[in-house]
């Protein structure tokens, strides 16, 4: 396994296109790392992310965590390749990118969640990655239900890490205990 603590030789693994992005839609190493720390709660614990884009979440965490397991769903197939082959590139064998709409996954598979407000390009015109994907205000409603009600399922002691989202989609049994950098990254234990 090779070990990268910085988003510059990170970003030095993706394609031109996928690095122009990352400012906006990519979560920062720093950020990450704090992220797992929290999320990693013990060997054997599965994390996903909700919405992996090119993996630098899962990519971070399973570089620093090599204990734990990372899983990312992604809805566009090429970001999922560009996770993929960055995975194989740093010979990561704790993480694993998946091709799929989230609204078809069941959270009580996973124990540990990081989610970057990943609905919001459906209802910010500005904020698309592309147009690969079919976005409308009525799915960003659907998809916040969704990810609502699979939380709410969730046992007591689950725990959630959130960067940069509205709280709307956290559930009232869901406590915050701990924040970073000025509260856009927010830690969450079910009750
Ligand atoms: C803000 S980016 C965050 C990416 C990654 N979690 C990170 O922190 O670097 C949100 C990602 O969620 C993905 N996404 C949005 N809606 C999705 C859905 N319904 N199913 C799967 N992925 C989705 C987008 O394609 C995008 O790559």
């Amino acid at each position: 396994m090779k070990i990268i603590n910085n988003d510059k030789e990170l970003e030095a693994l993706f394609p031109d296109w996928a690095r122009a992005l990352s400012g906006r839609h990519w979560t920062p190493m720093h950020v990450a790392a704090r992220a797992a720390e929290f999320l990693a709660v013990q060997p054997g614990t599965k994390i996903l992310d909700i919405g992996s884009g090119v993996g630098k979440f899962c990519l971070t965490g399973a570089m620093f965590h090599a204990n734990v397991d990372f899983y990312g769903i992604e809805f566009r197939e090429n970001l999922v390749q560009v996770a993929k082959d960055c995975a194989a590139k740093l010979e990561l064998t704790n993480v694993h990118f998946e091709a799929r709409d989230i609204n078809t996954v069941t959270l009580k598979n996973y124990d540990s969640f990081y989610f970057y407000n990943s609905f919001y390009e459906n209802i910010a015109v500005d904020e698309r990655i592309d147009e690969k994907v079919t976005l409308s205000v009525s799915l960003y409603k659907q998809y916040q239900a969704y990810i609502l009600r699979q939380l709410e399922k969730l046992p007591s002691g689950t725990r959630l890490a959130t960067f940069y989202g509205n709280d709307t989609y956290v559930p009232r049994n869901y406590h915050v205990v701990g924040t970073y950098m000025d509260e856009l990254l927010k830690f969450w234990v079910k009750i």
